[in-house]
């Protein structure tokens, strides 16, 4: 471990070139000596193999043998000696894949998800990962933006808990030490505001007020802050008239002076280079120092710091200054992970065998799937009672099994079992027939193999759903059915007669109006990982119950976005009577989505008593309990979530209809009733007001809890003036 003292002196010793190459990032083969041809991203460097500058961190090695010889090969030609950086996007698990961030977000379970993000942490480190390109907390309220698969959602709180969670589960903490060679560092991203990107078309602009950045789309990454993420990457998009990646008031006056950032922030993939398309900057020259004088530390993947940096300097463009901090920050964060003392940072190919794939990390990515699936409809179907009858599993996912997801890191779609080999293993083979009927997307339809297993069966399950290649990263769609034939496929199978299982397989909230009528179950199993099938079979059979809850609304048509639980009132508020004609909706549709923020069944059903106040004014330097008692009135045991909204009802700015403030998780047997409580306290009502500040404003607000966010109880109490 080197002091600070000694950070100093090695900074010093370094030529302006050297502190250039610190940030920069590339992928290996710009370590050159592989005897390779110089191609792209090496071609706009014009640099040689074997004769680099020498970059200060390396994107997407992974394999322990294989990153310790490339940090040999690179320690071994460097004059200086400082180890590269490894990172890579270890998104939802290294090769043990978890569901997908949006699905872990339905878990509703941050401790859950920091379980898995540390499973997913042991395997990276062990397989030579240093930092980790995750979590990614983008605020969503865009279907069509494919990149909601990588969130976890829809709320700001709650995506503030999850990137707290998933910082913690990498880095080893609370508490823990990036020395700890089980753990990555964390990278929050895409700062900022990235999922705002307009009609949902991925890198598009995005155009927000002020009020609406501060309030709903920056408190997530600064929760992953708070929780000590090492990183912070920049977002492609523009905030304000200017990309993020070059845009000083994001990075330094937010991120730097307001929130008091001191790690490294890099670029994202390119983003340097892209100021140019932008229209910001003339040249590669201009964009380097542009993101410099921002404050982007890293340049990954682009030729701008490469080419650029040293010459801007000599040049007096860029104060050499900001180099040094610059370098001074990377070098603390290499030192912090330990690699002054140990270069390899114990990645071992022995400890890497036993480590990645553990059959305990397959029981975890099999818990994580099933508590992530989300159950929309239920008219008795399920769970299949254990004679169980033959099943025949239809649709395309009766045959594919790619249903890791994207960013899927070292996971093979090899690895995990289809619906029907999960089920068979569970009903044994002679009860599971399987006909696919069409492809995830193209125009041909067979029925015949499909007609014959759906008569020969008690129960059908139709697997359907999008390909992962859908969703992620450039995965927007304008149209968010079922693709392909799929749709059509469901309705001639509905017309079969039988009962019928819709599970789904995708990244995304879809319109499943076409589906969600002619199905007796409907089971939203997202993207689940490794171990997905097996959780769907879990709940199929009723082995596991269903209890995710949605963390992103389902839109009833792509013509509703952009939809969000937490929206404003409208002076012209639809009540349901009789002049509600020049009011604030549709008129062809309602304006709430088919499937709402939080909502999700179980196999039991749950009531509630009457919602009480324990006092009607809350002090701002007091507590005010709200509580509900809970039944489990089905007879299954059963988890419920509670969920507290909080409405504002009068500010002097407009304050959202609900605005989801705690939730509590309640496991009961059949009969049983519990009491759920509630702390409201003075923070957890303060917003960004008429002057920006962040404060609560005394007045009239209501409590409401319930089972999802538009079914709930409400009581109003009064914030008071004075502390007494
Ligand atoms: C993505 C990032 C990712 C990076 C590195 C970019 O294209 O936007 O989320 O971390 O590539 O792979």
């Amino acid at each position: 471990m080197k002091t600070e003292r000694e950070l100093h002196a090695l900074l010093a010793s370094l030529t302006l070139s050297e502190k250039a190459g610190q940030m920069v990032q590339q992928g290996e083969e710009h370590l050159g000596g592989t005897g390779g041809e110089i191609t792209g991203p090496l071609r706009h460097l014009r640099l040689e193999p074997g004769t680099t500058l020498e970059i200060g961190s390396v994107l997407g090695s992974t394999g322990a043998a294989h990153i310790r010889e490339l940090q040999a090969r690179h320690l071994d030609r460097s004059r200086h000696g400082i180890p590269l950086l490894f990172m890579a996007d270890v998104i939802h698990g290294y090769r043990t894949i978890l569901p997908v961030p949006l699905a872990q977000g339905c878990s509703f379970d941050p401790d859950l998800v920091r379980e898995g993000a540390r499973m997913a942490a042991a395997e990276a480190a062990a397989g030579g990962v240093q930092v980790n390109f995750s979590p990614m907390c983008d605020l969503v309220r865009d279907p069509r933006w494919g990149r909601v698969m990588e969130t976890t959602g829809e709320d700001p709180w709650l995506n503030g808990l999850f990137a707290a969670a998933m910082t913690e589960g990498y880095q080893g903490g609370p508490g823990g030490s990036l020395r700890d060679p089980e753990t990555l560092a964390a990278c929050v991203k895409h700062f900022a505001a990235y999922g705002a990107a307009e009609g949902g078309r991925d890198y598009n602009t995005t155009d927000l007020s002020e009020r609406t950045l501060r309030e709903s789309y920056l408190p997530a990454y600064r929760r992953a802050l708070d929780a000590g993420c090492a990183m912070v990457m920049t977002s492609f998009n523009v905030v304000d008239g200017l990309p993020a990646t070059g845009n000083a008031r994001l990075l330094r006056t937010i991120l730097r002076e307001e929130w008091g950032f001191d790690g490294v922030v890099i670029s994202d993939w390119n983003a340097i280079g892209e100021l140019v398309p932008h229209g910001v900057a003339e040249t590669f020259r201009e964009a380097a120092r542009l993101a410099v004088l921002a404050g982007v530390d890293i340049d990954m993947m682009s030729p701008c710091y490469a080419n650029h940096l040293a010459e801007l300097v000599i040049a007096g463009e860029v104060p050499e200054r900001l180099v040094d901090e610059a370098v001074l920050r990377i070098l603390r964060l290499k030192n912090a992970l330990g690699l002054f003392d140990d270069p390899f940072r114990q990645a071992d190919p022995e400890r890497e065998a036993r480590v990645v794939f553990h059959p305990g990390h397959r029981a975890l990515a099999r818990k994580a799937a099933a508590r992530s699936m989300v159950l929309l409809k239920n008219d008795g179907l399920l769970p299949f009672p254990p004679d169980g009858g033959i099943v025949a599993v239809v649709g395309p996912y009766a045959v594919e099994r790619h249903i890791l997801g994207g960013w899927s890191c070292l996971g093979e779609d090899a690895d995990a079992a289809s619906l029907p080999e999960a089920l068979a293993e569970r009903l044994g083979a002679h009860r599971v027939l399987a006909a696919a009927g069409c492809g995830i997307e193209g125009d041909d339809l067979d029925l015949a193999a499909v007609e014959r297993v759906v008569s020969a069966a008690d129960r059908v399950v139709l697997a359907v759903g999008e390909h992962p290649g859908m969703s992620g990263e450039a995965g927007s769609r304008a149209a968010i059915g079922l693709p392909g034939r799929q749709e059509a496929l469901c309705r001639a199978v509905f017309a079969l007669g039988k009962p019928c299982a819709v599970v789904l397989f995708n990244g995304r909230p879809l319109d499943l109006r076409s589906v969600a009528d002619g199905a007796a179950a409907l089971l939203e199993a997202w993207f689940p990982g490794t171990e997905g099938a097996r959780a769907a079979a879990d709940l199929l059979v009723g082995d596991a119950s269903p209890r995710g809850r949605l963390t992103m609304g389902f839109p009833r048509s792509v013509g509703q976005v952009p939809i969000h639980y937490n929206h404003f009132n409208t002076g012209r508020p639809r009540t349901g009577g009789a002049d509600d004609y020049f009011c604030s909706g549709y008129q062809d549709l309602p304006s709430d989505p088919l499937f709402p923020f939080g909502f999700g069944l179980s196999y039991t059903q749950f009531s509630y008593g009457d919602l009480r106040l324990d006092r009607p004014v809350l002090d701002p330097a007091g507590c005010l309990a709200v509580s509900v008692p809970v039944t489990n009135i089905g007879s299954r045991p059963g988890s419920e979530l509670v969920q507290l909204y909080i409405r504002d009802l009068c500010g002097s700015v407009v304050r959202p209809v609900r605005e989801l403030k705690g939730f509590q998780w309640v496991d009961l047997a059949p009969g049983e009733t519990t009491e759920v409580t509630f702390a409201i306290t003075e923070p957890m009502l303060r917003f960004h007001g008429a002057d920006l500040r962040y404060a609560s404003e005394p007045g009239r607000f209501l409590a409401l809890v319930g089972s999802d966010s538009l079914h709930l109880q409400e009581k109003e109490f009064v914030l008071s003036q004075d502390r007494r």
